[in-house]
């Protein structure tokens, strides 16, 4: 009999159908975002579950007791909307995709850069508003990025693949913050240095971009008084996880112009934004789009129903979390 299982959010349709044809599969025709009651229930009536970024799961989802489930195979590379400790107590084990998703949610972070940098969602808004009066020599004048002094604040895959691009495409010198020691190759190749805390990184960087995981670890990561640290014509890039930067604290240093501007791909609460956030002209929001394109999603669908695969036939699994 095949394993009986739950795909939380419709999926590349290339991937549904190889999880159609390998497992017996449910799934979420509506795409509307599972409650934690029918997200519990899953545990009972499935071999496994394949949740993504928008199935929150803390401990009250994972019921006491036997449960079906003996696998959650996240569809993304972040999991923080995972609780593992939960997992890892119930003997469940929980994978995810990472690798596939690097360059796309990179190419992201230096859009955010060029685009708070040189105002295009402002330029593009004046110009649909048919409010652009044409030409002029002082007209929305930006940041140039050319030169400019990246500052990284975890340097694993997404963090080196952002600086490389800035680093060789624009000529960035870079600096980063990392918890353990970074000394490789690709990383030397850019002159990268390693500075001890994140308050030197973000006294230094004109564009802090930030690639750490979300969760407990590091909520508020990036909070008033490291705004603060920034010097005040730079610029914040999130492409992490919301959690990762207070909020409140991001929107008061904008609206005070105590930093130049953000670019934000991902918020805390997600999808509901603050209307004071969007209310602001020097903030860059994007919608969570970092993977969002077809090659990579698929590839991340594809990830998952490999460790879906490998799991059922008792091999060992390419990307164990728990
Ligand atoms: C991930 O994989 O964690 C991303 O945030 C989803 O794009």
């Amino acid at each position: 009999m095949k394993p009986r299982i739950i795909v939380t959010r419709r999926w590349p349709a290339a991937v549904e159908q190889v999880l159609a044809e390998r497992f017996d599969t449910t799934f979420n025709q509506g795409d509307a975002p599972l409650g934690p009651i029918e997200l519990k229930a899953a545990f009972q009536a499935f071999d496994a579950i394949l949740p993504t970024v928008s199935d929150h799961m803390p401990a009250s989802v994972f019921p006491d007791g036997d449960v079906r489930a003996r696998i959650l195979a996240n569809f993304g590379v972040g999991f923080s909307h995972i609780d593992i400790d939960a997992a890892r107590e119930r003997g469940i084990v929980v994978t995810n995709t990472p690798g596939v998703l690097t360059d796309c949610t990179a190419d992201i972070a230096l859009s955010l850069i060029l685009a708070v940098a040189r105002r295009a969602g402002e330029g593009e808004r004046q110009l649909r508003a048919g409010e652009w009066a044409g030409w002029c020599p002082t007209h929305m004048i930006g940041t140039k990025v050319t030169g400019k002094k990246i500052g990284i604040i975890g340097m694993g895959r997404i963090g080196k693949a952002t600086a490389k691009r800035a680093h060789f495409g624009f000529d960035m010198d870079v600096v980063f913050y990392n918890r353990s020691k970074v000394d490789d190759e690709e990383t030397r190749a850019m002159g990268a240095r390693q500075l001890p805390t994140i308050e030197d990184v973000l006294a230094e960087a004109d564009f802090v971009s930030l690639h750490c995981p979300g969760g407990a670890a590091n909520r508020h990561l990036i909070n008033a008084e490291r705004l603060a640290v920034m010097k005040r014509s730079a610029f914040l890039i999130n492409t992490a996880r919301g959690d990762v930067v207070d909020q409140a604290a991001l929107i008061e240093a904008l609206e005070n112009k105590r930093i130049a501007g953000a670019g934000l791909d991902v918020f805390d609460g997600e999808p509901n934004v603050p209307e004071a956030l969007r209310r602001l002209e020097n903030a860059v929001l994007l919608p969570h789009l970092g993977s969002a394109t077809e090659e990579t999603r698929v590839a991340m669908g594809m990830k998952a129903v490999d460790n879906l695969t490998a799991f059922f036939e008792g091999k060992e699994l390419p990307d164990r979390v728990v």
